[in-house]
């Protein structure tokens, strides 16, 4: 399994932690930055880290914010992602279970660390559903897109 992996300055720090994570699990990552503290805008890294699952250079993304809401806004605008804000335990296995998502987005601001790390754990630990309600919804999303371009 291949991971894109991107933050702002507010996610910076939570990045580097799940990176270590990712490595003890042995994945593979892509590490779309950013690289320190200083201030940059979410959208760059969002659509880093979107495009790079879009065109499968990656099998699953995780990008970090302060809310994890600008990321996710951002990253729905590229084709074929579902990105999911993630702040509870029972959003982490949702949004795989239920919604199929291929993005997770955190918040360094609403929640610790540790937090954000048992979320992408069970993020990447989750299968997609495949029952017949949550598929049928997910292909009303992808339609959508296909109508729509
Ligand atoms: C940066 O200050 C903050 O706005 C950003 O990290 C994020 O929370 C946006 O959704």
């Amino acid at each position: 399994m291949k991971i894109a992996i991107g933050a702002d300055h507010a996610g910076y720090v939570f990045k580097s932690a799940i990176i270590e994570l990712l490595e003890a699990r042995e994945i593979e990552i892509i590490d779309y930055g950013t690289k320190n503290l200083d201030s940059v805008d979410y959208p760059i890294y969002a659509f880093k880290v979107a495009k790079s699952v879009s065109n499968h250079e990656a099998d699953l993304g995780v990008l970090i914010c302060g809310t994890g809401v600008g990321m996710a806004i951002a990253a729905n605008k590229v084709k074929g992602i579902r990105a999911g804000v993630c702040q509870s335990v029972f959003a982490a296995k949702a949004i795989r279970e239920h919604n199929d998502a291929n993005i997770i987005c955190l918040g360094s601001r609403t929640n610790t660390l540790d937090e954000v790390i048992e979320f992408v754990t069970i993020f990447l630990d989750t299968q997609f559903s495949r029952g017949e309600r949550h598929q049928k919804r997910i292909d009303i999303i992808s339609d959508y897109e296909k109508e729509n371009k």
